[in-house]
């Protein structure tokens, strides 16, 4: 496992925004666009902070980026503050030049019955932009990579999910109670994300050193989704020295060239 650890949660994060622009520049070069997955919550917001000034200050052009990102709270809309649509919006999206029609995220506001087509048709959509390039991820602290919670199955596909209590544990703070906190998403699978060309996961503190250690540093199962980055050919763990003590040393804060 390609295990990086870095002083700090902010020099990561600035190495994978460079990796980033790299990638963004070097298909920009062959007339292409840059696919990106995306992830929310805490762990990329210095990565989201760390493109924005480069767009600001050094140029940098999203131009040619097209965006998925992994999931959305079900039945919660867009202009909800609470929502990932929301989130993305206030920590990149508007922040940045990226033409608004290469931004796709789950619909959380989405019939029961219309939930396959729209779960089949966003991963037409992921096909058709020409596979994920470089999907970012976090963890939760049970071991999810988006709203893939333990049991998710290895090629599992983009769909409605229910959220472990952990997880809704962890959000309810967000949403003012547990008791306000949606019962269910919508994800990309396992499969859906595994099928990207690289992968890099960010983990940062001592309370993700546990999941962490059970991910990278044990056997791939079912029981921590994010154990499958194990089996993919390009996929890199980013953590901070403190998310790092219980798994073993890996390179040191090793900056990586584009691959592919
Ligand atoms: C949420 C998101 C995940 C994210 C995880 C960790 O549940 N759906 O994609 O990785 O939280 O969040 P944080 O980065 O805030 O620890």
């Amino acid at each position: 496992m390609d295990i990086r650890i870095f002083p700090s949660a902010e020099s990561a994060s600035h190495s994978l925004a460079r990796r980033i622009a790299r990638l963004i520049d070097f298909k920009r070069s062959e007339g292409k666009a840059a696919v990106l997955g995306l992830a929310t919550g805490k762990s990329p917001l210095f990565l989201y902070a760390e493109l924005v000034r480069m767009h600001r200050e050094e140029g940098l052009s999203f131009g040619n980026v097209v965006t998925f990102n992994l999931d959305e709270y079900h039945g919660i809309g867009r202009e909800d503050p609470r929502s990932y649509w929301s989130f993305m919006h206030r920590s990149l999206f508007d922040l940045v030049d990226i033409p608004p029609e290469n931004v796709h995220m789950p619909e959380g506001m989405i019939f029961r019955e219309e939930i396959d087509a729209f779960c089949h048709g966003y991963e037409e959509k992921i096909r058709t932009a020409g596979g994920i390039d470089l999907q970012i991820l976090g963890i939760g602290r049970t071991g999810h990579i988006g709203f893939n919670e333990p049991g998710a199955g290895r090629d599992s596909r983009t769909n409605l999910v229910r959220l472990d209590e952990l997880t809704r544990s962890d959000a309810s703070r967000e949403f003012g109670g547990m008791e306000n906190v949606p019962l269910n998403a919508i994800t990309m699978g396992c499969g859906t994300i595994l099928e990207a060309r690289s992968i890099a996961l960010m983990a940062w503190g001592e309370g993700k050193a546990d999941v962490v250690a059970a991910a990278f540093g044990g056997e791939v199962s079912d029981r921590v989704p994010a154990s499958y980055l194990q089996e993919h050919p390009a996929a890199a763990v980013y953590l901070d020295e403190r998310a790092a003590i219980l798994v073993g040393r890996g390179s040191r804060g090793k900056e990586s060239c584009f691959e592919g």
